[in-house]
């Protein structure tokens, strides 16, 4: 109960450029993000401010972290969940400082916010016990190493029929009779995946539209680090491209499966490299990543770091489009250094990720919070968020911005061959 804390309307920093309302004044918003003004000494209302007469209306997304519920008598209320507050006053309108202060008290906000006892020593199998996945379909990608073969592992032991999604199929083929000895009862299918190639991207999703299952989970795990410059069959950088586009273009085949067999959640590992970008944010100049002669400033590290940043992109997009579908969407940092095959294209990193494995999260834990966010009854709620060990956490400044999200969202469908946003996803494009 202590975390619980009120959102201070007269917090904001942006106080001063709201011209203030009058006594008795109050503004709303409509459905179609419109305001209003209600004057309630004279019981009317009216679209202009009544001291600047100006007539305004907000974006149709709540800003980051938040997110609307009801109370305990079923009023509306706003939640932020990174800062565990909640308010009355929709947050686009805090900016007003002399909104009078609707104050919530605690019981009535209690069980608006996910507590867990999770901690970075957690592991995913010891999220996922007790939790019955029986009936459930999960795609994992890379699924044959690491974090993926842990969170397809894990899901498989609680009943869940899990398409492991490899490059590698004699690999991915031995992994799955690992599984089975361990779980004799496990569902799995493993299924052909190389995310650098269009057509093989295509190909997992027809061969998985065949199988006529349903899909509830997607993994978007698969990864690849310090890469040399080379090119994918999209054309575009590879890193860029293994771990954010065909991805993207995967969800995209998939969207329609998941919106039927809804709720369901994407969950999209993403990493703290995402800090360390030179995406240009306020154009999401994608250069580096699209340029089909290599480019003189490519490092394999500010590429793997812009790929990540593009797959907190991808998560904050999905849940703004599909959310009211029943998409859920999360981003996940599984820990760092952790010691898996990650490494293994530069003898740095291999030498790194070696000396520092006593120090760091093991793979089981790495794979926590891709459980939490994949099987765990708690998080759906928290659609759009960056989680890391098990909890909301707050990502880069420029990862919590929707703006590049929906710019990369419009390019990236023109790099799979969709051109032009079809009609589906522009109605897509609403409230949330
Ligand atoms: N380890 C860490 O410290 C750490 C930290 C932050 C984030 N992450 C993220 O966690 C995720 C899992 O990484 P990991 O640490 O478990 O590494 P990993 O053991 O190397 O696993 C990566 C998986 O991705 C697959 N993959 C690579 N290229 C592919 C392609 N073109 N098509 C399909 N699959 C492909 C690999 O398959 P192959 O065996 O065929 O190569 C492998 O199964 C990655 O997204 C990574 O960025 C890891």
């Amino acid at each position: 109960m202590d975390k619980i804390t009120f959102y201070d309307e007269s917090s904001s920093e942006e106080e001063e450029l709201t011209v203030p309302l009058p006594e008795g004044w109050e503004d709303r918003i409509t459905p179609t993000n419109k305001v209003y003004y209600v004057n309630h000494k004279e019981r009317v209302t009216q679209w202009e401010h009544p001291v600047s007469g100006k007539i305004r209306s907000v974006t149709s997304f709540l800003p980051y972290g938040w997110g609307r519920q009801e109370d305990t008598e079923g009023n509306r209320i706003f939640v932020e969940y990174l800062a565990q507050r909640a308010a009355y006053t929709d947050p686009r309108l805090l900016t007003n400082p002399h909104r009078k202060r609707y104050v919530l008290k605690i019981a009535k906000a209690q069980g608006r916010f996910v507590e867990n006892s999770f901690t970075d020593r957690t592991t995913a199998a010891e999220v996922i016990e007790g939790v019955d996945m029986t009936g459930k379909v999960a795609i994992v990608t890379g699924s044959n190493s690491g974090i993926g073969y842990e969170t397809a592992r894990c899901l498989a032991s609680q009943g869940c029929h899990v398409i492991m999604a490899c490059r590698d199929m004699t690999l991915g083929n031995s992994k799955a009779e690992n599984i089975i000895k361990i779980f004799p009862q496990a569902k799995l299918s493993v299924i052909k995946l190389d995310l650098s190639q269009k057509e093989s991207v295509e190909q997992f999703s027809s061969e998985f539209l065949s199988l006529q299952l349903p899909l509830h989970i997607l993994v978007l795990n698969a990864g690849v680090l310090g890469l040399n410059w080379a090119l994918s069959s999209y054309e575009c950088e590879m890193q860029f491209s293994i771990n954010y586009l065909g991805h993207f273009h995967l969800f995209y085949l998939l969207k329609d499966i998941l919106k039927q067999s809804a709720p369901a959640r994407v969950v999209c590992v993403s990493s703290e490299a995402h800090r360390y970008t030179n995406l240009n944010h306020s154009n999401l100049d994608l250069d580096t990543s699209l340029s089909k002669t290599k480019p003189r400033d490519y490092t394999a590290i500010t590429a793997y770091g812009n790929s990540k940043l593009c797959c907190i992109y991808l998560a904050l997009e999905i849940h703004r489009r599909y959310d009211q579908d029943g998409i859920h969407a999360y981003a996940v940092h599984p820990g760092v250094l952790i010691s898996t095959r990650l490494s293994r294209n530069w003898c740095m990193y291999r030498l790194l990720y070696f000396a520092s494995r006593c120090f760091t999260k093991t793979v089981a834990q790495g794979a926590s919070s891709v459980v939490y966010c994949a099987a765990s009854p708690l998080p759906a709620e928290e659609s759009g968020l960056y989680y890391f060990n098990c909890k909301p956490s707050r990502p880069s400044n420029s990862a919590q911005n929707s703006h590049p999200a929906g710019i990369l969202w419009d390019v990236s469908l023109r790099l799979i061959g969709e051109g032009d946003r079809r009609e589906e996803d522009l109605s897509a494009d609403t409230e949330t």
